[in-house]
């Protein structure tokens, strides 16, 4: 059954491109409610260890190297059925693929540099938010 919640990040593309406002605001008016976010840089071996999923796919060094290559917002977002209306919000992992007035077809450049993260799967959400929140950090 579909849990209430998911886990994004802002990434250090649209963070850098100033785009950080105009995303969390289309979040919040596609019905979510921020219930934790945090502003800040990972290190290589944290962005290596959030994406060891990906270790053996051929994009893995790239994509680690930008995710530490600036600062990102992270967040645990609620909402009902939130891990598939967020996908549905954020559009296509290809931002040339992705449906008009999605996050990624307004704010994003590249599969590499595509703006935003959100989790595929209720166990993910899970596992991603606990990666960055305690408990003492979720309103
Ligand atoms: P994200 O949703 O953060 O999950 C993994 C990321 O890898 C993905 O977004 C893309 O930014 C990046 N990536 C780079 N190349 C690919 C690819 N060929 N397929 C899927 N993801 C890719």
């Amino acid at each position: 059954m579909a849990t209430n919640r998911t886990f994004t990040m802002i990434k250090p593309d649209a963070v850098k491109n100033g785009h950080t406002g105009a995303i969390l605001n289309d979040i919040i008016a596609g019905g979510f409610k921020i219930v934790a976010m945090k502003y800040t840089h990972l290190s290589a071996e944290k962005a290596g260890e959030f994406y060891a999923v990906h270790k053996e796919r051929p994009f893995y060094g790239e994509l680690v190297d930008f995710m530490s290559s600036g600062p990102i917002v992270a967040a645990i977002l609620e909402k009902e059925n939130a891990v598939e209306d967020f996908r549905k919000l954020i559009g296509h992992t290809d931002p040339s693929k992705a449906e008009p007035g999605t996050i990624r077809n307004k704010y994003a450049k590249s599969i590499d540099a595509n703006a935003v993260h959100g989790s595929d799967s209720d166990e993910n959400a899970e596992i991603e938010g606990n990666f960055y929140f305690s408990a003492f950090e979720r309103f």
